[in-house]
């Protein structure tokens, strides 16, 4: 087989590039490890900053989110028995979140995929990289107990964090950094009424919890706990019960109902510095992973593949690397900010073993000032509505 750029995985990274490829007249083949169902039925994100939504819209996979997502102008963070808004939307003139789920994006994306004619090699296994310092890079793997080739160009490492991609750099040059915390979340999607019409972030001495939504029937609710702990510990009531914990406000009681999913996902802190080897780009997860407290994994995604795919459609118009060059430049700012912010917020909302009474006071005196103070709060909302790419090496305070 041949194609202009061969991507492995069809996660949000791998779709959208494929996409925005296509769109640019580029020819491109996808290969992905797990069925089409497992793809389009794994329950992930919630968050899309308006930048993701804006690039949907764009490659014209849109209709279905901005008929179906919630729009949210605010969250809240709870501590010490109380709530506060943060008014995102006032904050950062006028941006604000959409809630749509991960799954449905993916199965929004895979069907515009087929739309334009072109296939996904779903089912692939002992895939490999070959080549990729040349200008004639090649993927191998199997499927159905055969073995196949793909030659390209350039090849999209898009394989999400367990992926072989970043392996076919050399150890010699890949450089990475990663940070692990002890705690993981527990999530867990349920039949109950939406709890709030916006999400609530509360810190609790009992621990980390977190109310999201999908539909005003179907809610998305997350806590922290050990990330060692067996999901077979936690039966439904105890769920509930650390939920309802956790939430609690004087007149005010968290809705409930059947849960119908529920798993614990770890929390790592992960950065690849080396995105791009010879003829191999890596993008999404692959290259970085961020505790999920920020919302920022799937926008980050877009946002890599926003850069590789300017540079990608530049070097088949013109022939110039330029961009394909400073992709991991111009993606590291705004990954290492997104890193940031997702660190931040985790220390900040969540409970640590290990801190003093004196530092427990400093994380709440902490929460208090970003919810009192404008410039706390303006922090908060312009890195969670999501800060812009920096193509440039302009400062973010744009001067008139
Ligand atoms: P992935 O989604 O991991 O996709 C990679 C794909 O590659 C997969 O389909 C995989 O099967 C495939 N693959 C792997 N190995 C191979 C192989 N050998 N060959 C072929 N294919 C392969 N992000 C947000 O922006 N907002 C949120 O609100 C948010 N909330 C989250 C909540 C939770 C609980 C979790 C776990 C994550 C959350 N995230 C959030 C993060 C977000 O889900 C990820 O950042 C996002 O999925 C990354 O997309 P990706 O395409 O890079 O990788
Ligand atoms: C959701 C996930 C997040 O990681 C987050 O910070 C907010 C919401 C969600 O799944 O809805």
């Amino acid at each position: 087989m041949r194609t202009q750029v061969g991507i492995i995985g069809a996660g949000p990274a791998g779709l959208m590039l494929a996409q925005l490829l296509h769109l640019q007249g580029i020819d491109s083949i996808i290969i992905e490890r797990k069925p089409r169902e497992d793809i389009e039925g794994t329950v992930k994100a919630g968050v899309l900053e308006q930048f993701t939504v804006d690039l949907l819209n764009e490659i014209g996979v849109g209709d279905r989110m901005m008929r179906e997502g919630h729009f949210h102008d605010g969250i809240e963070l709870q501590f010490s028995g109380k709530r506060h808004r943060i008014d995102l939307r006032g904050l950062t003139g006028g941006q604000r979140i959409t809630v749509y789920p991960q799954h449905e994006v993916i199965i929004d994306l895979v069907n515009a995929r087929f739309n334009t004619g072109r296939d996904i090699i779903f089912n692939v296994s002992e895939v490999s990289l070959h080549d990729v310092d040349t200008k004639e890079p090649k993927i191998r793997f199997k499927q159905n107990g055969e073995t196949h080739e793909i030659q390209c160009d350039f090849i999209a490492g898009c394989d999400g964090f367990h992926g072989p991609s970043r392996l076919a750099i050399p150890d010699s040059i890949r450089k990475e950094h990663l940070h692990l915390y002890a705690h993981g979340w527990l999530g867990i999607l349920t039949d109950a009424k939406q709890a709030n019409p916006e999400l609530i972030y509360s810190n609790h001495d009992r621990g980390f919890a977190l109310l999201s939504t999908r539909t005003s029937t179907l809610q998305r609710h997350y806590i922290s706990v050990d990330y060692h702990d067996d999901i077979a510990n936690w039966s439904d009531d105890r769920i509930w019960s650390e939920l309802h914990a956790r939430t609690a406000m004087d007149g005010w009681t968290l809705p409930d109902g059947p849960i119908n999913s529920k798993n614990i996902v770890q929390m790592r802190s992960y950065v690849l510095e080396t995105m791009n080897y010879g003829r191999l780009f890596i993008a999404g997860d692959a290259a970085h992973t961020v505790p999920p407290t920020g919302a920022k994994g799937l926008n980050l995604a877009a946002s890599d593949i926003k850069i590789l795919a300017t540079g990608l459609a530049e070097f088949y118009k013109s022939g110039s690397e330029d961009i394909l060059d400073r992709y991991a430049e111009i993606a590291l700012r705004r990954i290492w900010k997104a890193e940031r912010f997702s660190y931040w917020m985790t220390s900040m909302l969540h409970r640590n073993p290990n801190h003093d009474s004196f530092e427990r006071n400093i994380q709440l005196t902490e929460l208090d000032y970003v919810c009192t103070s404008v410039a706390g709060s303006k922090t908060l909302a312009e890195n969670y509505v999501g800060l812009p790419i920096q193509w440039e090496n302009k400062s973010l305070i744009e001067t008139k």
